[in-house]
């Protein structure tokens, strides 16, 4: 019999648990790096195969991670260790949580100086830095933040340390509250910058350059790209979700759940996209900026708003927290792993993964600046770390994680915790989740490395 409570608390109630798991969800991946990856990639067709991903591959999966969490009640090391074991499977299975849990560090450590520049940007917008500005002035203050070793090496140990704070509190008490009222205020805040930006910036260029798809200059690495941000954005793949729903009671549905969070992360990215493609085009911008992207274009906005200050200092207060939300999901796994394994507390197990993560995102910092000369693949250490974690860590997380929901975990299992009945619904999410979600992934892993040509090659 599954346990009914995880020892390291509970969430209040579903909407604690949809409000944690979308504060998971939405955070940088959405307003920072939808954008640029949309610009990266040449809009339109990118869109439509991340949505794609996000409906085909991420919703199921979305409901296997809550699944297995919730069965297991335990980090997802132990979730999964115990779970293959009910099943009479090998051990090994736990190697998803193993796999899980450094990606969520090696995640954190680039997110974290990237939250760092948000918490950088509140003090800018305060300060007036941003009135009037143009592209190039906007261009000057993106330089000169990430050019200073000092100065980002500042915020990220501010941010680093906020978030070690309320993962040590616990999470059900620390981050319940701060939620419940933050995450309804970036959405105010951003369709109200959308609706700024429909009125005044290029919007027919914007929603052209992002709703027409153009399949021609869809490289393999673009679509390996897209899906790579489904996971990301969705915090799929490494255990957040999971852990997330080993907290959730074992009376809410599942499905309805991963329906919602899914949708609002969704829209937050696209009203994010909405709100800068119209601008960047209106000032004569070209979309392929990079991570600078969001950081470069909306101070031009805000700088000609009335009342900009205000609004743009509080833009990116709601924006650092949704970061912090989502940076705390990353931190969670392996501060319940140390707890279970190393009956560490709960404070002394955040500071000690904090701070390991803490120095890793030193060298992500220092490879913006002291440290850009050393490149691996064309990319700096952030990019790479960005690139191997979202575009194949994630994935490949997801990829074991359906096949352990869809062919390890028994059918009386998956059928009791989704609660959907033998019906339709139940059997369309296991056809996804046995066939469509690892093939996809299979596929465009296989078509990032370029092999349906070099078996085109062998067989020609
Ligand atoms: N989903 C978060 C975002 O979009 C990032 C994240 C990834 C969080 C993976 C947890 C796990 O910002």
């Amino acid at each position: 019999m599954a346990a009914t409570i995880s020892i390291h608390g509970m969430w209040t109630n579903r909407l604690a648990f949809i409000l944690a798991a979308t504060g998971s969800a939405v955070g940088l991946g959405n307003i920072w790096r939808f954008p640029y990856a949309a610009g990266e990639y040449g809009g339109g067709a990118f869109v439509l195969i991340y949505l794609l991903c996000v409906a085909a591959i991420g919703l199921p999966i979305m409901m296997a991670e809550i699944m297995l969490g919730r069965r297991g009640r335990r980090s997802p090391i132990n979730t999964m260790r115990a779970l293959a074991r009910e099943e009479g499977r090998h051990p090994a299975w736990q190697l998803i949580g193993w796999m899980g849990m450094v990606t969520g560090f090696l995640i954190l450590s680039f997110y974290s100086v990237i939250a760092g520049w948000t918490l950088a940007y509140v003090v800018h917008s305060a300060t007036g830095l941003f009135v009037d500005i143009d592209a190039a002035g906007a261009d000057g203050v993106f330089g000169a933040l990430v050019g200073n070793a000092e100065r980002l090496l500042f915020w990220h140990s501010i941010f680093m340390a906020l978030c070690v704070l309320v993962v040590a509190r616990g999470v059900a008490s620390g981050l319940e509250r701060a939620v419940r009222l933050l995450m309804p205020a970036l959405f105010v805040l951003l369709v109200l910058l959308v609706i700024y930006s429909l009125s005044t910036g290029n919007f027919a260029q914007a929603a052209d350059y992002l709703f027409t798809p153009d399949f021609g200059r869809l490289s393999a690495e673009a679509v390996l790209s897209a899906m790579g941000q489904a996971f990301f954005s969705l915090s799929l793949g490494m255990g957040a979700i999971m852990i997330y729903g080993s907290y959730l009671r074992s009376d809410a549905s599942i499905g309805s759940n991963s329906l919602i969070i899914a949708g609002m992360d969704s829209l937050v990215a696209i009203l994010a996209g909405l709100a800068i493609f119209p601008i960047l085009f209106a000032n004569g911008l070209q979309p392929e900026q990079g991570p600078g992207l969001v950081f470069k274009v909306l101070p031009i906005a805000f700088g000609k708003m009335p009342g900009g200050v205000v609004f743009s200092t509080l833009f990116f207060v709601l924006l650092m927290f949704a970061a912090w939300t989502s940076a705390i999901s990353l931190l969670e796994p392996m501060v319940a792993w140390l707890v279970e394994n190393l009956n560490f507390d709960r404070v002394r197990a955040a500071a000690l993964g904090g701070t390991a993560v803490w120095l890793l995102g030193v060298v992500c910092l220092l490879s913006l600046n002291k440290w850009s000369g050393i490149t691996l693949f064309g990319k700096g250490f952030l990019d790479l770390l960005d690139f191997l974690t979202a575009n194949i860590l994630l994935p490949l997380g997801g990829l074991l994680i359906a096949v352990f929901s869809g062919w390890v975990l028994s059918r009386t299992v998956s059928a009791d915790e989704l609660a959907l009945g033998e019906g339709p619904l139940y059997r369309l999410w296991r056809m996804l989740i046995r066939y469509v979600a690892p093939v996809a992934v299979a596929i465009i892993f296989a078509n990032s490395i370029g092999l349906p040509s070099l078996v085109m090659g062998w067989l020609g």
